[in-house]
């Protein structure tokens, strides 16, 4: 796959965030670097609360930061643009009143992306086909079931050119055929499309099966322990030793 190490597409630039609560400063994210390189797959793994939400929302550009920022090929990175978009664990992500299709035509529409309707609506036919929901266009989002909702999501955000997927739990409330489903056709969407993603995860094997990279985040002041190349041969096999050995190292991380 073709991720160039070379340079970072996105770069967090000591990058710290507090929040205060009741009257007390909570600092959750403490001068993070780290670098993202073009068409990598990074996952993020490390316990709740340590901030991990926090640092997707942060290169969302949902909030700004106290100090340092978000750079995307050099420029700095203020606001949500359709450059990176974010998938949710929440299945609640589309809009009841509107069909599939409907869904991932309207922010097509908003962002002016498409000459006319009929345009919209044929990118919007080629990026649900390639989330496995040919045949579900005219379905309303009641009448799907989680996982084809997280699908949804996910073609939504590729429809509008987005370049960067920011994942945070998406397959999280799902069950456990559904989840295996999605983990293959996401690295399927990955291999395809060169997409870089940035996906949080509780679950190491589930990091382990996924990325090229893993994060193991930790509490601030020391929020990114350590960042782990991940380079399993592919379909990965978690009977694998080696993928048993990695995911050891990473349940020993998170432990201290
Ligand atoms: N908007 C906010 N206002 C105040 N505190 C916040 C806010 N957002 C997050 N926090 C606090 O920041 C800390 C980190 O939260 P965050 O949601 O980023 O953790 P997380 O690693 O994603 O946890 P989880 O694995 O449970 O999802 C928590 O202590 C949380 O209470
Ligand atoms: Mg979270």
């Amino acid at each position: 796959m073709g991720y160039d190490y070379l340079k970072a597409f996105l770069e967090v630039q000591n990058l710290s965030k507090s929040f205060v609560i009741n009257k007390r400063e909570l600092n959750v994210l403490k001068d993070i670097d780290l670098q993202i390189y073009k068409g990598d797959f990074v996952c993020i793994v490390g316990p709740s609360g340590c901030g991990k939400s926090t640092l997707l929302g942060q290169i969302a550009g949902f909030e700004q930061p106290d100090s340092g920022g978000i750079f995307i090929e050099g420029q700095k990175a203020l606001k949500p643009q359709t450059n990176r978009v974010m998938v949710f664990q929440d299945f609640n992500q589309l809009f009841p009143w509107k069909t599939l299709l409907a869904n991932v035509v309207f922010p097509l529409k908003i962002h002016k992306i498409g000459q006319n309707d009929k345009e919209r609506a044929n990118i919007a036919r080629r990026y649900l086909s390639m989330v496995k929901l040919e045949g579900f266009e005219s379905f309303y989002p009641h009448q799907l079931s989680g996982g084809m909702k997280q699908r949804a999501a996910i073609a939504r955000a590729l429809a509008i050119n987005s370049e960067i997927l920011l994942m945070d739990e998406p397959f999280g409330s799902l069950d456990a055929q559904s989840r295996s489903e999605l983990q293959n056709m996401l690295v399927q969407i990955w291999q395809e499309t060169g997409i870089t993603i940035i996906f949080v995860t509780h679950d190491i094997t589930e990091a382990i099966l996924l990325s090229n990279r893993i994060v193991v985040m930790g509490r601030a002041p020391v929020n990114i322990k350590v960042v782990i190349a991940n380079d399993l041969e592919r379909p990965r096999d978690t009977g694998d030793l080696k993928f048993s050995g990695l995911y050891h190292t990473i349940y020993d991380l998170l432990k201290v």
